[in-house]
């Protein structure tokens, strides 16, 4: 039986997509052997509207696994406008089955976060045989305790806190750095920890700007002059957790604030009378080279989504439970987002180390 498999890669990238990809491949190879072809579709959903695809061969997959982005190419086509008519009049949800159709696919792999999970329920749900693979620095895709990316972000945000230490001490300045990650804050939460961040602020627990510089503080009066906070970029305090999204977003831009960090360092150097800087190491999160967790991750998960293809399982999302390599159903994870439960593990952990998260 012959397999033709569409690929594509959706929101934004990161370490680790590449590897997935080449996991996949090889499987199916291995696998099926020469009853597979494999389509990569170009600027994810985009491309699967525009017909965008590429006939690959078995090479094509070869120096993959160590290389950062994708392939692909990627593109943020929000969930939110799938089924919305814009200007160029194209409906899309239709246009994407009619790529499929033509290309005469018999499965579609879509690598993506929650967003791209969303559309590949959609598209599940209009007749589509699709697999989702987790993919995110950010970590928060429901009923998987892992994705890949995660982890690589994890040690590149380390190592800069690790760096920012320098500066801290040499100076005995406050130090922020912003992290990635604007619902959850799995990436500050783990990075915080591993880079030995003082206090650690995270979306899923708002923060009291004046608890925030009393820790600081306390840390001066302790004889130590210097202090880092990991925030989240997500971040809000307790008077912010109590209004909507959008009257945040306006009671910010009316401050003339921008990003979390500006904002909290603002008022840490108002209330602590120390010097304070501020460190955004933005995409470099995302940038760059793949682990080894996340090539050996990437790889399982390629494995299984082979796996899933060879016993026609379609509607499912693979997923890591209980240190084992599954899956649930795309249904189940669609327009779920995993946070950070405020009993979690690694919260505790950090606060019985002395960490504060401002509350
Ligand atoms: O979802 C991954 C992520 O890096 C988030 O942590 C971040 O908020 C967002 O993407 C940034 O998106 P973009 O690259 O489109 O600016």
């Amino acid at each position: 039986m012959k397999r033709r498999i569409g690929i594509l890669t959706s929101g934004g990238d990161c370490p680790g997509l590449n590897a997935t990809i080449r996991g996949v491949a090889k499987a199916c190879y291995e696998r099926f052997g020469d009853d597979v072809e494999i389509v990569g579709i170009q600027n994810g959903y985009y491309g699967l509207m525009n017909n965008m695809c590429k006939e690959m061969q078995q090479s094509d997959f070869s120096g993959i696994l160590t290389r950062g982005g994708t392939i692909f190419g990627t593109k943020r086509t929000p969930f939110k406008m799938m089924k919305v008519v814009e200007e160029d009049n194209l409906d899309k949800v239709k246009a994407m089955k009619q790529t499929y159709k033509k290309q005469k696919l018999d499965c579609l792999l879509t690598l993506g976060g929650n967003g791209t999970h969303k559309t590949a329920n959609l598209l599940s749900e209009e007749g589509l045989n699709v697999i989702g693979l987790p993919k995110t620095i950010d970590n928060d895709i429901w009923g998987t305790s892992v994705t890949f990316g995660f982890h690589t972000a994890v040690d590149i945000a380390t190592d800069v806190i690790d760096r920012l230490h320098t500066t801290a001490t040499s100076h005995n300045r406050i130090l922020v750095v912003e992290i990635m990650g604007n619902k959850a804050g799995w990436l500050t939460l783990y990075s915080g920890i591993a880079g030995g961040a003082d206090i650690i602020v995270i979306p899923e627990i708002p923060y009291d700007i004046d608890k925030l510089a009393q820790a600081c503080t306390k840390r001066a009066e302790n004889g130590k002059g210097f202090s880092i906070l990991a925030v989240a970029e997500g971040a809000f305090d307790v008077n912010e957790a109590k209004m909507k999204k959008k009257e945040r977003a306006k009671s910010r831009a009316d401050a003339g604030i921008t990003t979390a960090s500006t904002r909290i360092a603002k008022q840490i150097e108002a209330a602590t009378g120390c010097e304070t800087r501020v460190c955004v190491p933005g995409h470099m999160l995302r940038g760059g080279s793949p682990s080894a967790y996340d090539r050996v991750l990437a790889t399982k998960f390629g494995v299984r989504a082979a796996q899933l293809i060879a016993e026609d399982k379609y509607g499912f999302a693979v997923a890591m439970i209980n240190e084992t390599v599954s899956e649930n159903k795309l249904i189940d994870v669609a327009g779920k987002t995993k946070f950070v439960p405020a009993d979690d593990q690694m919260v505790q952990t950090a606060r019985d180390i002395g960490i504060s998260f401002g509350d």
